[in-house]
């Protein structure tokens, strides 16, 4: 098989890079990436010399582009995004740009072509859930999302599932909450403070702390993605989470306090974020019941494993860090 990547120098695309051609030999993958402030083509340097690996440095808003990189493909996993809420309430036009009118452009590409096109898609799209609750987000919780991100994201499925039922291609579509694990921007939150405290930072927790995310390691969602590509019900939505038993952001933050030896007084409670969402949970007893895929079950070794992976890896984000700080300021 043929994969297009999109946005496969981020950072689950680059985990999924590794993960697939590390199971599957005879595959081979095409990466489309704009390289913008969160690619990194030092995700994949280890593999920048493969033969079953080729990199295109490009827009997916660019059709003509789009059109070069899908050549021969057999199937489209579609990550490329703007990716990051807080950057959406900053500048809210490049994640329509990118997530909404970037995804029609692929599809139209994939329609002509006839290319099986895979969409990774958010939890975010369902909105918030109470705090103190056993709710949990399926697929067929209605869409509401809040900020400008999840707007733009909702927008992508709904043109996915549009080209499924108006013109039959073939698509599927994940939701998937929080991601955590190697080669994660430092902007986002457990990234952020693991690599605050390298750099003698504190951790900067918004508001009371008291939100809740769904925490889902990045090597379990490549395998939900692999199970939904080869198993999945074509026109099927599979929602995919963790196993965080609801931690909320302070728990994580002392867990990770905990695992480098430090202790409360690195906590520093900062302004919060605009229409902060309280809680995600996700409910994956579909793609479990269909496809037997299932979460880690070890919520604190996926931690630890990612305090280590940022230990051993400072060159690659040392050079990333001031650059995700300067949105803060
Ligand atoms: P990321 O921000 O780390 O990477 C996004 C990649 O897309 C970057 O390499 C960037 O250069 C590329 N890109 C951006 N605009 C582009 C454009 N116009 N053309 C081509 N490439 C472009 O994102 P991520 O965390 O790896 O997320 C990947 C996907 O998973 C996104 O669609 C995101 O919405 C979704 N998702 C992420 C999470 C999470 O926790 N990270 C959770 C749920 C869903
Ligand atoms: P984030 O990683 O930005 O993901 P998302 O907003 O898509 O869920 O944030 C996860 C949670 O952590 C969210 O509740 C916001 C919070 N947060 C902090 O408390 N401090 C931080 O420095 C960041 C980046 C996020």
């Amino acid at each position: 098989m043929k994969i297009l990547v999109t946005g496969g120098a981020g950072f689950i695309g680059s985990n999924f890079i590794h993960y697939w051609l590390a199971k599957y030999p005879a595959d081979s993958i095409v990466n489309l990436d704009l390289l913008t402030y969160a690619g990194h083509l030092s995700s994949l340097s280890d593999i920048e010399n493969d033969p079953r690996y080729s990199f295109i440095q490009g827009d997916i808003t660019d059709a003509v582009t789009v059109e070069k990189a899908i050549t021969g493909v057999d199937l489209i996993v579609h990550f490329a995004a703007e990716s990051h809420v807080d950057r959406s309430i900053l500048d809210p036009l490049v994640f329509v740009r990118t997530n909404v009118l970037g995804t029609q452009i692929l599809l139209e590409a994939a329609r002509k072509h006839s290319v099986r096109f895979h969409h990774v898609g958010t939890d975010e799209v369902f909105g918030a859930l109470p705090l103190e609750s056993d709710l949990k987000f399926t697929e067929s919780t209605p869409y509401d999302p809040r900020s400008p991100y999840s707007a733009s994201k909702a927008a992508s499925d709904h043109l996915v599932r549009a080209y499924f039922h108006t013109f039959g291609l073939p698509i599927t579509i994940t939701n998937c909450s929080n991601n955590f694990g190697p080669f994660q921007d430092p902007e986002k939150f457990i990234s952020r403070m693991i690599t605050n405290l390298l750099t003698g930072q504190k951790v900067k927790v918004y508001g009371d702390g008291k939100y809740v995310r769904d925490w889902l390691f990045v090597e379990d969602h490549c395998r939900a993605i692999d199970e939904v590509v080869h198993r999945g019900q074509v026109g099927e939505t599979y929602l995919v989470g963790g196993l965080t038993e609801d931690f909320n952001n302070l728990e994580i933050t002392r867990k990770v306090l905990q695992i480098m030896g430090k202790d409360d007084s690195e906590i520093e409670f900062v302004t919060d974020r605009p229409g902060h969402d309280r809680r995600y949970a996700v409910d994956w007893s579909k793609i479990q019941r269909e496809l037997g895929w299932e979460p880690t079950k070890d919520f604190d070794a996926c931690l630890k494993a990612t305090v280590d992976w940022y230990q051993a890896h400072e060159d690659w984000w040392k050079p990333l860090k001031a650059q995700s700080e300067a949105i803060y300021k």
